[in-house]
């Protein structure tokens, strides 16, 4: 981990009749950005947010807006994302046909670029467009759903990516996301990751949302360097 971990919620367990005020609790927690799952019900089995949502949303948040997008051809919806205030877009390798060109045209609308991979996509998919990132995202869960089990074979891939990313020079993020929770978070960070995303588990903490994202950020803490936070 070359930087201070990030905690990044994902909206997907937030009540949507008061989603302001959620993004501002989110905010309030210390969290470093809030993460849009969007689902088009076609690339993964489920449907969520469209841009007009997340743009309501937009003036209750001090922090960056992600888009993680789990649609088919996304270069469709891209301009769409940007003007509803997310200032990351991530596209799936496994959804873009032109991965290099829809890469670059996310960075020519002035925002940052990420990519991401389903679990059983081979860092290698990455290799040829790091030039072209500003993040990378492991899946760590099948996408579609929050409240599943995070998948502990994807971690050998992590500290590939940790590799391919720190052989390349570039500063990009290695994010992960799907059933990171104060444990499973050791393991991702200790392969690599320093961007963690999390729902279901952040949102039913028993002692609420700043006290799980500061024991998220420890547990983080701890995996990346063996040695308990100070
Ligand atoms: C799943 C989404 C995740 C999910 C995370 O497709 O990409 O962001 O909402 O939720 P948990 O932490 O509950 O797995």
């Amino acid at each position: 981990m070359t930087s201070a971990p990030l905690i990044v919620p994902s909206v997907l367990p937030a009540d949507l009749a008061r989603v302001g005020a959620e993004v501002a609790e989110l905010c309030a927690a210390g969290v470093d950005r809030v993460q849009w799952d969007v689902m088009d019900g076609v690339f993964v089995p489920n449907l969520t947010f469209g841009p007009d949502l997340i743009a309501a949303a937009r003036e209750h948040s001090s922090v960056g807006f992600e888009a993680h997008l789990m649609v088919v051809e996304p270069e469709r919806l891209l301009d769409r994302y940007v003007d509803a205030g997310c200032e990351l877009l991530i596209v799936h390798a496994e959804a873009c046909t032109h991965l290099h060109r829809t890469l670059s045209r996310i960075r020519e609308l002035g925002v940052r670029s990420g990519v991401a991979l389903n679990p059983h996509s081979t860092a290698a998919t990455v290799a040829h467009v790091l030039s072209e990132v500003d993040l990378v995202l492991a899946m760590t869960v099948n996408p579609g759903f929050g409240g599943q089990s995070y998948i502990p074979a994807v971690e050998p891939k992590i500290a590939a990516l940790r590799r391919l990313i720190d052989d390349s020079g570039f500063p990009i993020e290695l994010e992960v996301d799907g059933g990171i929770t104060d444990g499973t978070i050791v393991g991702a960070a200790a392969a690599g990751a320093d961007v963690f995303i999390s729902g279901s588990w952040l949102y039913a903490h028993a002692h609420g949302k700043p006290a799980a994202v500061d024991l998220l950020r420890m547990q983080a803490v701890k995996g990346a360097t063996g040695k308990e936070a100070a």
